[in-house]
């Protein structure tokens, strides 16, 4: 069986990924409680950072397919006192089916999954957030169909989120319009691989200019509390709200991550309004997961 990873979106074909949209959808759909490819399976979940949906989706999922999870925090752990990256990976995944982490540095993944023998999943690092990705694709699919040719706008900081809705634009062939800071713009390298999909704008109304769906994140990322001041003034007319959604397709829809920040990168209004999805969004991680989880272990 070959062994593959979640690092990115970029470890699994268009087709893959495809693919796995549509499994989510059907997993959603038609929840076949004696469906349980996981028993006896265990996922190990390290946490260096906080966590609400990325590790409910997880658990429960397991937990849903008749396995289990166990949440590894490197406070608990010897990762936390030092144990080098490359021992813990061997000793980790001699004991459990897959690993997910959650890490501040993107290079702790993918270290963890050169050392891993079971499937390594990207949880978010500082560089990309891949899992939110197919949670945000399988809502645009359920609700709005097909996303290739359509067009995305990305208004904020040039993030974790926004490197992922990058990959997702090359990896699903949808254009994304970027609106940030120029300090805040994303990874250059990873902008130029996506080629003429990504243009950028200065104001977020032009970005919206017809989009199909229009997407932010909090302007402060975890890691960075100590910018948030500075993040305020930098971002300030970089905020989702009425005008910017009414720049839009009559029926865009607005998606976030989450934790939002009402009132900063987008107004309660727009949230909290009709064209909002963030709650079914949320709820997608547990379903695009427990698919993905599906690709990797029962391979
Ligand atoms: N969107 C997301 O990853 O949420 P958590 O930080 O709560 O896992
Ligand atoms: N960009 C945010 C996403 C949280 C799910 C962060 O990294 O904190």
């Amino acid at each position: 069986m070959e062994l593959r990873h979640f690092t990115s979106l970029l470890d699994l074909s268009s087709a893959e990924l495809r693919t796995l949209i549509a499994r989510a959808i059907q997993l959603k759909n038609h929840r076949d409680p004696d469906y349980q490819p996981m028993k006896g399976k265990v996922l190990g979940m390290i946490f260096e950072k906080s966590s609400t949906r990325t590790r409910i989706s997880f658990e429960a999922g397991m937990a849903q397919f008749g396995g289990s999870a166990i949440f590894l925090s490197p406070r608990d752990t010897q990762l936390g006192r030092g144990e080098p990256l490359e021992d813990s990976a061997r000793v980790i995944s001699s004991m459990v089916d897959a690993i997910m982490l959650r890490t501040n540095k993107h290079e702790t993944v993918t270290t963890f999954a050169h050392y891993s023998r079971v499937p390594v999943i990207n949880g978010l690092t500082d560089l990309l957030h891949p899992c939110q990705l197919l949670a945000d694709m399988q809502t645009y699919f359920e609700m709005r169909g097909d996303i290739a040719g359509k067009t995305v706008t990305w208004i904020g900081d040039g993030n974790n989120m926004c490197h992922s809705y990058i990959n997702a634009a090359r990896q699903f062939d949808f254009k994304l319009n970027i609106a940030c800071p120029y300090e805040y713009r994303p990874n250059q390298s990873i902008v130029d691989a996506a080629g003429s999909r990504i243009a950028f704008f200065n104001h977020p109304e032009q970005a919206a200019a017809q989009a199909d769906l229009v997407v932010t994140d909090v302007w402060a990322s975890m890691g960075q509390e100590d910018e948030q001041k500075k993040r305020e003034i930098a971002f300030q007319d970089f905020q989702v709200n009425q005008q910017t959604m009414q720049a839009a397709h009559p029926d865009a829809l607005f998606m976030h991550c989450l934790p939002a920040h009402r009132g900063e990168e987008v107004s309660a209004e727009v949230i909290d309004g009709p064209q909002s999805v963030i709650f079914p969004e949320a709820e997608n991680r547990l379903h695009a997961q427990k698919a993905l989880l599906e690709f990797l272990i029962c391979r």
